[in-house]
């Protein structure tokens, strides 16, 4: 609820993954808009999936909850039965149904097993009010 404080559960990773979460959010378009420090809690609060081949890990048209960053394995990226493209390790992706509140764009399907870094809505949510909170504060 409002006005409650927030907590943000942060996941222990090493520095390499830190790097690759770190490099995959600034190769995004969208999400390198992000300020530096709600980049960074995002890195520390991303948490760990797995995906089976062929399991879908984004359906195109539905409503979108998580982010992510694929850290191993390889991702197919469909539109209206299209292929759009692949996505390799160290690539961001299902930001556009959290920055902004639509439907799921395209479908994200997992070509091999795959490793993936997940963030869902709210802890993206808390992190976005835990950090402004605490610059507020100062005034
Ligand atoms: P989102 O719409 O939340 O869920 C599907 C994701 O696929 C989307 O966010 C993007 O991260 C990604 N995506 C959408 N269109 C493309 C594209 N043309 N090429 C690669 N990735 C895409």
């Amino acid at each position: 609820a409002q006005g409650q404080p927030c907590s943000l559960e942060r996941v222990r990773k090493n520095s390499s993954t830190k790097k690759l979460i770190n490099s995959a959010l600034m190769n995004n378009d969208f999400l390198k808009r992000l300020e530096p420090q709600h980049m960074r809690e995002v890195v520390e609060c991303m948490y760990e999936q797995t995906y089976t081949q062929g399991q879908l890990v984004i359906k195109e048209g539905e409503p979108g909850n998580y982010l992510y960053v694929l850290a191993e394995g390889l991702l197919e990226v469909n539109q209206n039965e299209k292929l759009l493209g692949q996505m390799g390790p160290g690539t961001a992706f299902g930001e556009l149904a959290i920055l902004y509140n639509c439907k799921r764009t395209a479908t994200v399907k997992a070509v091999s097993q795959a490793r993936i870094w997940a963030l869902d809505r709210q802890m993206f949510q808390n992190i976005m009010m835990a950090t402004t909170q605490a610059r507020n504060e100062k005034y």
